[in-house]
């Protein structure tokens, strides 16, 4: 037996996000969303599931705050909803909406747990989507708007953020794919959304900056570990190319003002609507690097695949891990490599592991016991990952598990249950209980370990 002890200091944490969790769609002057006009469109979730409620958060944060103290962590990453603080996504501040934040974040520095607020997880207001959305450069500039709102209101009380969760996700599933909001198909409107948002990441790292300067900013970076599906150089170049477009494309322009090379021919500027100065107000020093980690890719080379990047990423190979109830496979090997090839390629930046965890439907057994023992072997395998990195080098700061509670998986709907909690969507009151792997991840939160 070995015991992996970590770093001095490290935190331990859970993550949320708003439109997962927090229900009370309409209430205290919240507007309208993308999500909510998304999950009430006809034939979009799964079962017709919508966020109008889901864990109802907004009433029931206390509940949440004693589940983490329960965990013994020391982190809570959650996000924060736009339109419940700017109903239009423009002009001035909801009041009742910055008091529910407010509240929150007084309530977790008084557990003694870090609060850690995203600002965006994907709940644009309706409104800016009417006016063009993220495909649209105004809005980068209304985004920092928001931020500076936000941080007037929490800064002094919060000292890290981060400014956006999984850039590559939202922007891709929204516009080019279409299974997430606002649900449109149009590869062009993707790559300009992808070049607001760079910009909207600049200035919002400013914006909060300005309020307090020592204020920790990262963003929370979707990546998975790219590795070429055959033997031959097309597709390890694939994979590199693949590799610049799903984990660098929203990195690389922060900390080094450039795009990374995804495109075979370069980056389409001229589609991207980049103009003359857009490099240096992309630009930001990210205090330290946001990875949410769930699976590995393999990548081919495809002449004309993926919007113009000639790669394809195909399902894994022969010798593959275990599938969660999502079908997602089990690699921990892809957090570590990840982590080591962020840490070679950036000089050692400060890493936190925003999100990593997965789904499975374990319900209560006849004793009222959640026995979830898969996700404790993917936590003890990916952990363990974690931990070899950090003996390798990387400077890992804290770990976020996904995620608190059982909650609205997007177009998953709640059939996907990805918590260390369990909640029971049909009572009225939500009720939650910590699973069997929320009372492991309790016992490494306090031993800053675990014997393998
Ligand atoms: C990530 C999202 C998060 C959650 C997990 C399962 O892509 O950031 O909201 O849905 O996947």
């Amino acid at each position: 037996m070995t015991r992996l002890h970590f770093p001095d200091g490290f935190l331990w944490g859970t993550a949320t996000a708003s439109y997962q969790i927090e229900g009370a769609w309409k209430e205290d002057g919240k507007g309208e969303s993308i999500w909510d006009r998304f999950a009430h469109s006809e034939g979009k979730i799964s079962g017709g599931d919508t966020g109008d409620v889901a864990c109802d958060s907004y009433h029931r944060w206390r509940g949440d705050i004693a589940l983490l103290r329960e965990m013994n962590l020391g982190s809570y990453r959650f996000s924060i909803g736009w339109p419940r603080v700017q109903p239009e996504g423009s002009g001035p501040a909801n009041p009742a909406g910055l008091d529910y934040y407010s509240r929150l974040v007084d309530d977790l520095l008084e557990a003694g747990i870090r609060p850690f607020p995203t600002l965006y997880h994907w709940d644009l207001p309706q409104a800016l989507e009417d006016r063009g959305g993220w495909p649209e450069r105004d809005t980068a500039s209304r985004f920092a708007d928001y931020a500076e709102i936000v941080g007037r209101a929490l800064g002094d009380r919060v000292g890290t953020w981060s400014i956006f969760n999984e850039p590559g996700v939202f922007t891709l599933m929204g516009y080019a794919i279409g299974i997430h909001a606002p649900g449109r198909r149009d590869g062009d409107a993707f790559l300009r959304a992808s070049h607001t948002v760079n910009l909207a990441q600049g200035d919002a790292f400013r914006a909060l900056s300005s309020v307090r300067a020592d204020a920790r900013i990262g963003s929370a970076f979707s990546m998975t570990a790219c590795e070429p599906a055959g033997d031959d150089e097309a597709d390890a170049e694939a994979a590199e190319r693949w590799h610049a477009f799903a984990n660098t494309w929203f990195l690389e322009p922060a900390l080094r003002g450039r795009y990374p090379d995804a495109f075979p021919g370069g980056a389409p500027l001229e589609a991207m609507g980049v103009r003359d100065g857009d490099f240096e107000r992309m630009e930001a020093p990210l205090d330290f690097v946001g990875i949410n980690l769930y699976v590995r890719s393999h990548v081919r080379h495809e002449e004309g695949a993926s919007w113009g990047l000639d790669a394809r990423a195909v399902g894994p190979p022969g010798e593959s891990g275990p599938r969660t109830d999502f079908g997602w496979e089990v690699w921990p090997d892809a957090l570590h490599d990840m982590v080591l090839r962020i840490t070679r390629d950036y000089d050692t930046p400060a890493i936190e592991i925003t999100e990593n965890g997965c789904s499975y439907a374990d319900a209560p057994g006849p004793d009222g016991r959640i026995r979830d023992e898969r996700r404790i072997d993917f936590f003890r395998g990916y952990l363990a990952a974690l931990h070899r990195a950090i003996e390798a080098g990387a400077d890992v700061r804290a770990y976020h598990a996904w995620t608190l509670l059982d909650n609205f998986e997007w177009s998953e709907g709640y059939r996907q249950r990805f918590g260390l909690s369990w909640v029971d969507f049909a009572s009225s009151e939500r009720e939650r209980t910590l699973k069997e792997s929320g009372r492991w991840y309790a016992a490494v939160a306090d031993a800053n370990g675990f014997d393998t």
